[in-house]
């Protein structure tokens, strides 16, 4: 465990999700960035004045910062290929790590990490957000009272829109195979999975689809066409745990949605309907003392149901794990379900996940 009142964090990848953890960390006292490492040399000594970071805390090498004494633990926020990498590395210094998702780019990278992770277990945790969500707290915690009894079904989509036509997005990392695994599939289910784990428990069987709507993107740099070998789309229905029937669908061709998590949960006496977009509400339909027919009503998240993510990474650091935090093996069971919905989708098979 580590003693010191403050810790030095330092974060790898410098893009667009590293601006939201660099917020983040400010709100929480223990920890202070004290080191960063991007490939892009702009990108890192923007952001190393903007965090008055020193020169020589600036790296271009992710190996020279996560094993830098003075790193007491690790964020990182690179693309989805490193990600195996960066905890390999982790593991090698027993450094505290909070890991971007996808977990991995797929399950060959989960089994080899988790094999190492055995022998040498670290503090980490996985970026599934949106267990943060005021409201998906606060349905946790309705669902262990049984306010909408034992849940049957519940219906997950996750929707975006970036990836249309309309927006003329070139070919990104986020569209090449070798550099992001899957598509909507990694970067979007990724979330809905956790949530169905989060709310229902494990997966145990499912069949997929998955399509690719925009077979060509243009190289930005060289602006030649380059075909597109990831999912625009992806679908699937699984049988969790308890028997729960799951109804999944995502995709980041969906003109008009901004980041819509929209989950349901249908109970045996109640619905509880989540948007992330409306983090602070929660939409419930349950029989009441003074309702005849039971209707849905908007309900504002009590106070208390508010968490920092950060602040669980913080308190994980100094060795207190909470029970909800997206720790190792929520990453490996995630990636487990993606690698299973990709043989489904390619068979054509229902298949067993477990
Ligand atoms: N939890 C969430 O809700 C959430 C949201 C967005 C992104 N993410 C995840 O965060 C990760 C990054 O996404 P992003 O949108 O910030 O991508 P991005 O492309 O904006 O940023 C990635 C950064 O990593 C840097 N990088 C690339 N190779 C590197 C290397 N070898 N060493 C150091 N830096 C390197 C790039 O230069 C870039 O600055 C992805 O895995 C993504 O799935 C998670």
């Amino acid at each position: 465990m580590i003693k010191s009142k403050v810790m030095n964090v330092g974060m790898i990848g410098l893009g667009g999700m590293a601006e939201a953890h660099r917020k983040a960390m400010g709100k929480i006292e223990c920890l202070q960035l004290g080191a960063l490492c991007d490939v892009d040399e702009d990108i890192l000594n923007k952001i190393g004045d903007e965090e008055a970071i020193r020169e020589n805390k600036r790296y271009t090498k992710m190996e020279e910062l996560v094993a830098d004494p003075e790193v007491d633990a690790i964020i990182s926020i690179v693309p989805n290929h490193l990600h195996a990498y960066v905890l390999k590395l982790c593991i090698q210094h027993k450094k505290p790590i909070m890991a971007e998702k996808p977990f991995t780019l797929n399950f060959d990278e989960a089994e080899e990490l988790a094999a190492l992770y055995e022998k040498q277990p670290i503090p980490c945790m996985v970026g599934f957000s949106y267990r943060y969500i005021p409201s998906f707290r606060y349905t946790k915690k309705l669902l262990e009272k049984e306010k909408i009894g034992s849940i049957r079904h519940i219906a997950v989509r996750y929707l975006q829109s970036f990836g249309a036509p309309l927006f003329e997005v070139p070919y990104l990392w986020r569209f090449n195979k070798a550099l992001t695994g899957t598509g909507a599939l990694g970067d979007l289910g990724s979330h809905m999975i956790d949530s169905a784990r989060f709310f229902v428990g494990e997966f145990h069987s499912l069949s997929a689809l998955t399509k690719t709507f925009v077979q060509e993107r243009k190289d930005p740099i060289s602006g030649e066409m380059v075909k597109v070998e990831v999912d625009d789309y992806a679908s699937f229905q699984a049988v969790l745990e308890h028997d729960v029937i799951g109804n999944f669908v995502t995709t980041r061709h969906a003109v008009g949605s901004g980041n819509q998590l929209e989950i349901t949960l249908y109970g045996d006496f109640g619905t509880i309907h989540l948007n992330c977009e409306r983090p602070n509400e929660v939409d419930i339909c349950v029989k009441d003392a003074e309702d005849k027919a039971p209707a849905f009503k908007t309900i504002q998240v009590p106070d208390g149901y508010e968490k920092q993510q950060l602040q669980d990474f913080a308190d994980l650091i100094r060795g207190q794990s909470a029970q909800e935090m997206p720790n190792f093996y929520d990453g490996y069971q995630n990636q487990k379900v993606l690698e299973k919905i990709i043989q489904s989708a390619e068979s054509g098979q229902f298949v067993k996940v477990n």
